[in-house]
């Protein structure tokens, strides 16, 4: 009897990193998780160690092939899913990082956002890459690493230097050195790459004096780019088929094929995104526009809202203020709450992402009494999350001209009730969850299995979990909701 076969999802996200096996029938046959560590040397300032991500991506695979007794030529493809922007250069000899990997949410590189807004930069920036200038994207953490660290630009400019998102970063080390490559959806994101050609920029590149040399070639997001180097991958060749930014991964998990389709993420981030075709649809509304994926020569663009800070508020509580222990305790301590009373938590810790683009904005906690309780605290920050959602959907709906008629959720904020009936609530549409909540780890393994044909598009499906339906009047909701954005208010004017 021949021996069952899986499609490996490497699902690296900023706070974890995942090795999940999906067979045939897209069921997960095995999961493996490792918690990552995410440095904040400054205020603003966060950091990862790209050499830990790689050894964190072995384990992972490695536990989840030992888990589930299957070996290694079991695995027919890999898809990489990641997180976007975060930066890492390296030196090609050695293969070591010269730097941390500064990560998407870090705002160092602030200052020189500032010099390319005054010199005139953002229409051009805008048009070429659907993006705008933002300490977010990659281009300023090259600047600020080529600029900083000892002997970068010499290393640059003898071509012993490489940039890379986290999916080159990884694949490079999965094709031991053999692949520098990056997909159309991680590129879009750099800030470097033309949205319409998918090819880097030469103008872009002069303006922010990126030198060429360092950067991978870009690719498909679902092609068979070569296998895995056999130390890598204990002693199999696999083929590597998919390398996927993790919120487009997700809008393909969720089966937003067509235009018009919506899914909304709570990571660490949030991330509403809209697949719009083969229209790059500029935003009006402090939206972004950028690659949803490239199949073949076709590519589809979305609309995006970016939100900084998501689920990593619920870190932040329990890591530095101790408000509970595990996440999952906050479901039923929000439910206790009853209501917040008047609370608001602005969770600006990294400044404001879409709609409002405020990256000196700092976080703020507003109506507070001396009867504020910890599980008012705890409820304020979740429905932070749905506001901030809100937010983002009345922006796309305005750019799009479409209403939304139901919002599709995924990511470790979607595991909890109390979030997902309050989103309902608050947007008067019904929010739906599915069965397989790895949607980001989904999407990329599908991506991987139609390159390999280890299945066909008609074959990918994901099952409703629950559906949550609107309970609350929009009056009431809308009352609220107008309370949170003069709360937004108030976190803008205050700067320190
Ligand atoms: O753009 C940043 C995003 O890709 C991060 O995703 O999964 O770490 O919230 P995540």
């Amino acid at each position: 009897m021949s021996k069952k076969e899986y499609i490996l999802a490497i699902d690296h996200g900023t706070t974890s990193t995942r090795a999940i096996l999906f067979d045939h029938d897209c069921r997960i046959c095995g999961i493996s998780q490792k918690e990552g560590s995410v440095d904040y040397p400054s205020p603003g300032w966060v950091e990862q160690d790209a050499v830990q991500i790689w050894l964190d991506t072995m384990a992972v695979m490695a536990d989840v092939l030992n888990q589930s007794g299957i070996d290694p030529d079991q695995v027919k493809g890999i898809g990489i899913s990641n997180q976007r922007e975060t930066t890492v250069l390296w030196d090609k000899k050695t293969g070591l990082p010269i730097y941390k990997a500064i990560v998407w949410q870090s705002r160092q590189t602030s200052d020189i956002c500032d010099e390319w807004k005054s010199a005139g930069y953002e229409q051009t920036i805008r048009e070429k890459t659907g993006l705008r200038i933002d300490p977010y994207f990659s281009a300023s953490k090259i600047a600020w690493i080529l600029e900083n660290i000892p002997d970068a630009r010499k290393k640059a400019e003898n071509g012993d230097l490489l940039f890379g998102t986290m999916d080159s970063w990884i694949v490079w080390k999965l094709t031991g050195g053999e692949q520098h490559i990056t997909d159309a959806t991680n590129a879009s994101r750099t800030l470097l790459c033309n949205i319409e050609n998918v090819e880097w920029d030469q103008d872009l590149l002069e303006m922010f004096n990126i030198p060429e040399s360092i950067l991978p070639r870009i690719v498909p997001t679902s092609e068979n780019y070569g296998s895995t180097a056999p130390y890598a991958f204990f002693g199999a060749q696999v083929p590597i088929c998919s390398m996927v930014g993790d919120q487009q991964a997700a809008l393909f998990g969720q089966l937003c094929l067509e235009k018009g389709m919506a899914k909304n993420t709570y990571g660490t981030g949030g991330f509403l995104l809209m697949n719009t075709g083969d229209e790059i649809v500029r935003s009006k509304n402090g939206l972004l526009s950028t690659i949803a994926w490239q199949i073949g020569d076709e590519v589809t663009y979305a609309l995006e809202g970016s939100i900084f800070v998501s689920g990593s508020i619920m870190k932040w509580m329990r890591d530095k203020l101790q408000l509970f222990d595990k996440v999952s305790q906050t479901e039923k301590m929000a439910k206790q709450a009853g209501t917040t009373a008047g609370v608001y938590i602005i969770p600006a810790f990294v400044g404001l992402g879409a709609p409002y683009w405020d990256d000196k904005a700092k976080a703020s906690i507003v109506g507070l009494s001396l009867g504020t309780n910890r599980n008012q605290l705890i409820r304020a920050a979740l429905e932070s999350m749905a506001y901030q959602s809100r937010d983002v959907l009345n922006a796309m709906e305005r750019d799009s001209g479409l209403s939304i008629p139901m919002l599709k959720v995924d990511g470790g904020g979607a595991m909890n009730n109390f979030l997902l009936q309050f989103q309902s609530d608050l947007i008067q549409v019904p929010v739906e969850r599915y069965k397989v909540n790895e949607l980001t780890a989904l999407g990329a393994a599908f991506l991987a299995g139609l390159a390999i044909d280890f299945w066909k598009k008609e074959d990918l499906s994901i099952e409703m979990d629950k559906r949550f339906d609107p309970q609350r009047s929009a009056q009431e909701m809308d009352q609220r909701y107008q309370n949170w954005q003069n709360a937004v208010k108030a976190c803008q004017a205050f700067k320190s």
